[in-house]
């Protein structure tokens, strides 16, 4: 599928096939084209929690106003961000840039992220934010149908999944067999509330 085909047709649907399940290629492919995701610094801060046991997705539904697709979808991620990225062993994450860019953009990143605890979390919700559109994607472009959902108690959710420390939730995302068209798309604002030119 034509990557503006899949930006085009991606919805967030509601309803999946609770008896669809991904096979293992599938599963693996979804996750390869999702950590090619862009990430300041590299920093790749997102942690996936992959939900498979249908007992904690009861739980996490139950703390998700009761939301099918917790339960129904074929894969629910829980999307999180580890906002300590920064600081573990940061030359990994360009262990195969030129040496140059090596030397100039990891000890920079130390400095960068250091005393700014805002600065460290929004950096989370971005990366993890960029990894679940390109999921959304992906998915799409393999034949399914996502969800992202916000709409649940994160304190529960964390302590479901054992969050650990210095780690946020940034979303749940749900990806599976469509069962029902989502409603038509709900409308967007006008193009003169959203684009400027030069400045606002
Ligand atoms: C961060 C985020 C959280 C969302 N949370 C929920 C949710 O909890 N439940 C739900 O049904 N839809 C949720 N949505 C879907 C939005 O309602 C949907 O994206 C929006 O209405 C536009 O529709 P579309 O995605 O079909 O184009 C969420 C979307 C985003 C981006």
């Amino acid at each position: 599928m034509h990557v503006f085909q899949a930006i085009r047709e991606r919805r967030s649907i509601k309803n999946f096939n609770p008896l669809h399940r991904f096979n293992e290629n599938e599963e693996n492919l979804l996750i390869e084209l999702a950590v090619q995701s862009p990430s300041s610094f590299n920093a790749q801060h997102w942690r996936l929690v992959n939900v498979k046991d249908t007992e904690l997705r009861k739980k996490i539904r139950a703390a998700a106003a009761d939301q099918p697709q917790v339960t129904d979808s074929s894969l629910l991620f829980v999307v999180c961000a580890d906002l300590k990225a920064w600081q573990k062993s940061p030359d990994r994450y360009y262990r195969n840039a030129p040496q140059d860019i090596q030397d100039l953009l990891v000890p920079w990143m130390g400095r960068f992220y250091e005393y700014d605890d805002q600065l460290q979390r929004d950096e989370g919700i971005r990366s993890a934010t960029l990894i679940a559109h390109t999921m959304m994607l992906s998915a799409k472009a393999m034949g399914y149908d996502s969800c992202p959902l916000i709409g649940f108690d994160p304190v529960e959710v964390s302590r479901l999944i054992k969050l650990p420390d210095n780690h946020i939730i940034a979303m749940m995302l749900a990806i599976g067999e469509s069962t029902k068209q989502a409603w038509p798309k709900p409308g967007y604002i006008d193009r003169a509330e959203m684009l400027f030119e030069d400045t606002f």
